[in-house]
Parts: structure tokens; sequence; C-alpha cells
């Protein structure tokens, strides 16, 4: 069965993925309306709805808000838009009108264009709707382009101005209630879970900071107030884009939801001249049936198969050097942490900050990216060399994007950051942000970027991003100054494009101070995320819940550093600290050189184990069995693609006596199978672990933590 089919008399399309619909109409009002997003329906089905009751405009209520497709600035609606423009001659309102619609089969699915025109002004506006035979996850983009097309064609009137170009509006059925789920936080607590009633208004996350930032994630989960974790009905966006963008979550008085997303904050606006046209990134949706668990199990799939460019490759254990020398990183020091690495079974060693230039504190020589030759006298190679000797490869910091004003190239470019006439240079972290808008600056970047990697046997970069934008000027644009917002991260993906390109063993791992710059966009030409700069494992369950609900664990870096942890002052037992890595990419960032003998022992095993599970961690199916609430146990189980490995981790953090946490029920299994526990040799019915739980192997005391490996018996 065809993935988009349309039915022509009453001009519905329907959009199928293997478990979900998703259906609009065209009303002869020419308005774009949705029909349905939700469990399997067929096309008779959906044009079944069309008899159904409409909302009649009474009063002052109108009859578009909260089920359009696309909500414009124009006529009788009053609700968010999602697109806004201004024409030339000031006329601010969209009167659209259809003008034909193209379905595309592509080998992993379709691809729905529905192209619409402004009835008076040069502005063509398409929607786009690509599905996929293997997920329920379908992406939606616009396309706005100035050129002719409407029946009262103006062209030449003048450039457009585009005030909100989302990507879509994402109209949710009818339900009693709404609750809303969403990940918040700050630099050290990112992907902090909260959720609450949907109230009635609009609900605004965003990032104004440009990056995607550690405040807020551009996607939302709203389910009709009786989803739980492996049930009930789950609706969720997700967008793909790196800089600033804006998410509003709607809810009409008279009941209606609708989520509109796009890139861009509020405030700005972009300029479209004659034949110019603009694609808004991609924002994805998913609607599940089985609870928050089924949708992340979906994004998670999607992720790896339609966003990474290497979803199917497992990734290697890291080291990196950051918490360990800081700044003070020289050939000696990461020879010794090199050789300590190699010894517990690291298999990438990544040297952090402090390589280049006068880059001995935060305070300088950001820019100049020549190796410092007093610290590594034999430039890089010495260091390289030993690492691949080691049998490991070898990774580098870099952070393209920003300028220490005490450097070289700030000396000889200081017209190269964003900036305006007549106010001041905010420093953060004493650097500026350079103006990646400039083709310039972009060409810079690509230019010593490419010879890094040419010149030095680099299998690896760590791509931080330290400060977000202020005082966001492009003085030789003036006329256009905004532009910036857009192009410096277009320019930004073409950098890391045109790297992976000519580089294509090169691995990539997006970073922004820890988890600033995490989302799909960014997931499409990388590798993995540093999840965040605190490394302390009991606040690592919390950022690694909120990161799960979207983002796979094959992207989540995870180290185990020293204790007592350098942010929280925490002292956590090194088995409970590998535990919790182990649960996404697994890597080590601790002071290797002041661990015991009995601590790089234990590490050792613990490497060994992970390699054991890494490939279910990393590309099986994950289930929350019970989240970081408080402090007692938390749990999360991972399958194997097969179902046929399981790896289960518990971490306790308090036990309080005569309060022993309930049995872990696992989930997945097949309840006839038998399952042997890989360390004890323990046989266990499935249907039994399915009922009764798995017994779990946790020492005494505070911070217990247990890892079971399971495989099904044949
Ligand atoms: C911020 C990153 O998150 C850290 O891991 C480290 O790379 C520092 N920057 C280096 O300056």
């Amino acid at each position: 069965m065809p993935a988009i089919t349309f039915d022509a008399d009453t001009r519905t399309w329907l959009l199928t993925t293997p478990s979900t619909s998703y259906a609009l109409r065209l009303e002869a009002s020419n308005v774009l309306r949705h029909v349905h997003w939700g469990a399997r329906l067929t096309l008779e089905q959906v044009v079944s709805l069309d008899g159904r009751p409409q909302p009649t405009e009474r009063g002052f209520e109108t009859v578009f808000e909260g089920s359009e497709e696309l909500a414009v600035d124009g006529g009788l609606r009053y609700g968010v838009p999602s697109l806004q423009v201004r024409f030339a001659d000031g006329v601010r309102a969209v009167e659209w009108e259809y003008l034909d619609h193209q379905i595309v089969v592509r080998p992993d699915g379709e691809t729905l264009t529905i192209r619409m025109a402004d009835r008076h002004y040069p502005l063509r506006i398409f929607l786009h709707y690509r599905v996929f035979t293997d997920s329920d996850v379908l992406d939606r983009w616009t396309t706005l382009a100035h050129e002719a097309g409407g029946s009262g064609d103006a062209a030449g009137s003048g450039p457009i101005t585009l005030l909100r170009t989302d990507s879509a509006t994402w109209a949710l059925p009818r339900r009693e209630d709404y609750r809303l789920r969403h990940a918040i936080g700050q630099w050290g607590a990112e992907t902090q879970l909260v959720g609450g009633g949907v109230q009635v208004g609009e609900t605004v996350f965003t990032s104004r900071r440009g990056v995607t930032s550690h405040h807020a994630n551009p996607w939302v989960m709203v389910d009709a107030g009786d989803a739980g974790e492996e049930h009930g009905e789950v609706w969720g966006t997700a967008l793909a884009w790196s800089g600033t963008w804006r998410v509003t979550v709607q809810r009409t008085a008279a009941g209606l939801v609708s989520v509109t997303s796009g890139f861009g904050h509020d405030g700005i606006s972009w300029r479209l001249a004659e034949g110019e046209s603009l694609d808004t990134p991609v924002c994805s949706g998913l609607y599940a049936a089985d609870g928050f668990g089924g949708a992340s199990r979906r994004w998670h799939d999607y992720v790896r198969n339609h966003v990474l460019p290497h979803g199917d490759e497992d990734r290697p254990i890291i080291y990196n050097s950051w918490e360990a020398t800081g700044f003070d990183v020289n050939e000696s020091n990461q020879k010794q942490l090199a050789a300590l690495a190699a010894s517990v079974g690291v298999e990438l060693f990544v040297m952090d900050d402090g390589w280049f230039g006068a880059r001995s504190s935060d305070h300088a020589g950001l820019g100049d990216w020549t190796v410092n030759t007093d610290r590594f006298p034999g430039d890089l190679e010495p260091l390289i060399e030993e690492v691949h000797r080691l049998g490991m490869r070898f990774g580098l910091w870099v952070e393209p994007e920003m300028v220490n004003p005490d450097s070289d190239l700030y000396r000889a470019h200081p017209d190269w950051v964003l900036h305006f006439p007549n106010r001041q240079r905010s420093e953060k972290r004493n650097q500026l942000v350079l103006n990646l808008a400039r083709d310039d600056v972009a060409d810079w970047a690509q230019d010593w970027l490419n010879r890094l990697v040419s010149k030095h046997e680099i299998d690896f970069i760590k791509w931080d991003m330290n400060r977000p934008f202020s005082e966001a000027g492009w003085p030789e644009h003036a006329q256009d100054q905004d532009l910036l917002w857009r192009r410096y991260v277009d320019n930004l993906y073409s950098i890391i494009d045109r790297l992976r390109a000519d580089h294509p063993n090169l691995r990539i791992e997006s970073c922004s101070g820890g988890g600033g710059r995490i989302d799909l966009g960014i997931l499409a030409r990388t590798d993995q995320v540093w999840t965040s700069d605190n490394t302390d494992a009991l606040d690592r369950l919390r950022i690694q819940d909120g990161f799960s609900q979207i983002y796979p664990a094959a992207v989540m870096a995870a180290w185990v550093t020293d204790s007592p942890n350098y942010l929280t002052g925490r002292e956590i037992p090194l088995r409970y600290r590998f535990h919790v890595a182990m649960a996404g990419v697994m890597a080590i960032g601790g002071n290797l050189t002041e661990w015991s003998a009995a601590d790089l022992a234990e590490a050792a095993e613990h490497v060994a184990a992970y390699k054991q599970v890494r490939h279910t961690v990393q590309h099986g199916t994950q289930y929350r069995l019970r989240g970081p609430k408080d402090d007692g146990l938390t749990a999360v189980q991972y399958n194997s693609p097969d179902d046929a490995e399981v790896a289960v981790f518990a971490w306790v953090q308090s036990a309080h006596f005569g309060h022993a946490p309930a049995a872990v029920r696992l989930l997945g299994l097949r309840p006839e199978a038998r399952y042997r526990d890989e360390d004890t040799g323990a046989v266990h019915h499935g249907a039994v672990l399915l009922q009764h739980g798995l017994p779990l192997d946790l020492p005494d005391g505070d911070y217990a933590s247990s890892l079971t490996r399971l495989t099904e018996i044949h």
C-alpha cells in the first residue's frame, strides 16, 4: 500500500506510516485543514470524517485556530502564526490558494509537496511531508519562494520580509485534556525533564542564544493527560536546527491544542528578494500509542536510521584529557595519560583544550590554531604516533567559532566578530563570537580545519562552542543583519559537511560547553554529543533521563571522572560512576595518573564489560524501567536489536532500612524464553522476569549499582 494517497473528490491526503496515519484536507475556502494524526485509518475512513460537523463562526469565534496545517497570519486568524510576512508595500496578511501537489517515491519512503501561492503577491509556499517505510516519525518543512505564481501576480514588487517562518504547525486531535513534557536546564544541568498541564494560552520555549541552548531543547511531547511510560497516546515534535528557535504550544479556549515550531527567535526578520527562496529546517513529528517509552524508542530508531551519518557504527570508548590536565596539556603528560588509558582498554584518546597558540588559560590564544611548540616541541606527531602505537585512535579539541581578544587572529581581524558599531563587545569566558555568517570567516575556518586534519592523522574532533551570541551585528550587511542568525548556522553546517566529505573517516563530537548544541540538525552531521560538563554520576542520571526522551544512547557521551566530583564535590564509588556512564557512550575523563592500581584494574573490568554490552546499549531498544525521581532505585534496560541479549542497569542512591525497592519488572522479553545471567550463570524464565522482576545484586550502602547481562537460551 502506498504511503501517501489522495482522494481527489474531497481533496484529502493520507500519509501512512507503519502504525500511524496523518491526514489533511484542502477545503473549498483554500484552508488546509488538519484531519487526523493517530492510529491507522484508511483513506475511506479519513474521507468519512468530512461529514463531521465543523466549528462554525459564532460571535467573536473563528474556525481556523488550532486546526490548520500551517497557520498563516491573515484573515480571521488570531492564534500563533507559523508564517507571518510583510510585502514591500506594507501589506502583512497572507491569502493563499492551492496550485497543485506532487508525490515523489523514494527508496525509503515517499514525499508529498503541496504547492500554494499568495493570491496577489509573488510568494509561493510549499508544504513538504516526508514519510518513511520503517518509521512512524514524519518530517515536515516549508519552502518560501519569492516568484510569480498567484492568480493576481504582482512580481517585481520588492523584497518580502519574513517575520515568522515556522517549519510546521502540528494540530492535535481533540481530547479531554492535555499534558506537556519537555526538557529545560542550564549549564551543568541540561535536559531536565519537566511536565505539566497545557494551559489555555501559549507556552513558548525558545533559544535566543545563537545555539540550541542548555536551557530548553527544541522538542515537546503532548499527551492526553493519561499516558504513562508504557501506555497511552503521545504526540511529539522535534526541530532539526542548531541556532535560535521557537516552539509554541497553543491551547485555545475551545480546547484545541497545536504546536508550531521553527527556526529564528521573535523579533528578527529575513528578507526574500525576487528569485530567492528559503527552506525551513525539518521539524519531525511522531504519534505513539504506547506511552512516553514507546515514543522515545521510535525517536531513537529514527535518529539512528534517518538522521545520523553513521547510525549503525559502534561508538568507541574515549579518553578525554579535560578534567585531568585542563589547559596544561603537553606531550609528556598526554603520553602518560594515553598509556594508562590504553592499559584499561580505551580505544580513542582525545586531547582537549590547550594545545595551540598562547592558550594556557581561557584568557588568550583562541583563534590561533597553530600547535604550541613549547608544549609539543616535535609538533603533534610524537603524541599521535604514540597514541596510534598504543592501539588507539587520536582525537583533538577545537573551537572554530570563537576568538579571544588576546589573540593574533583578533588583532589582525577585529571586524570578524559579531558586533554593532557604537555598542560594546560583551565577552563571556573572555571570548567573542566569530561571525561565521561571513563567507571569508567561514572559508578561513574551513581552511585551517582541513589543513589540521590533513596534516596530522586525526581521527576525531570535539567541536566546542563556549558562549552565546551577544551584540549580534553584521555591519557589512547593514541592510539585512538578521540574516546572520540563519547564515551562521548554514555556514557551520556546510563547514562540517565539507570536512566530513573531504575526510570520510573523521568522526565528530558536538559540544557547546556540554550540552548547549544538541538537536537533530547537528546530529545529522556529527556522531555524538557531549551531554554535559557535569560529570557527577548522580546528577547525570537525571540529565540522561531527559536526554533519552528523544535522543538515543548511541550519541550520549558519558565520562567516568574523579571523585569527589569537581563540580558538585560529591563522592561516588567507581563502580556506580562506571555503571552510569555505561548506559550511554561510555568514556573516561578522570586523571588516571592519580587512580590507584586497584582503581585501574577495576576500570579495565568495567571497560571490558562495556564492550560486551556496547552494541546492545548503543543500537538496541531502551526501556526506562524506573526514572530518577528520588533517592531510591533508578533502572534502565536495553535489549539488543534481536532481543536476545539484555543489559539492565540499576542504581540506588540511598537505601532506607525497611523500605527495599520493589523488584524491577523487565520489559520486551519473550515470556516463553529463558535467560541466562552471564555473570552468575543463574537462569530466569522470561515470564517470571516480566511478572516478578529481576533480583538485583546491589551492594550495601549508598550509591549501590549493578549491571545484569542476560542472554536468551535456545
Ligand atoms: C567546554 C567543554 O564542555 C569541556 O568539556 C572542555 O572541552 C572545555 N570546554 C574546554 O575549554
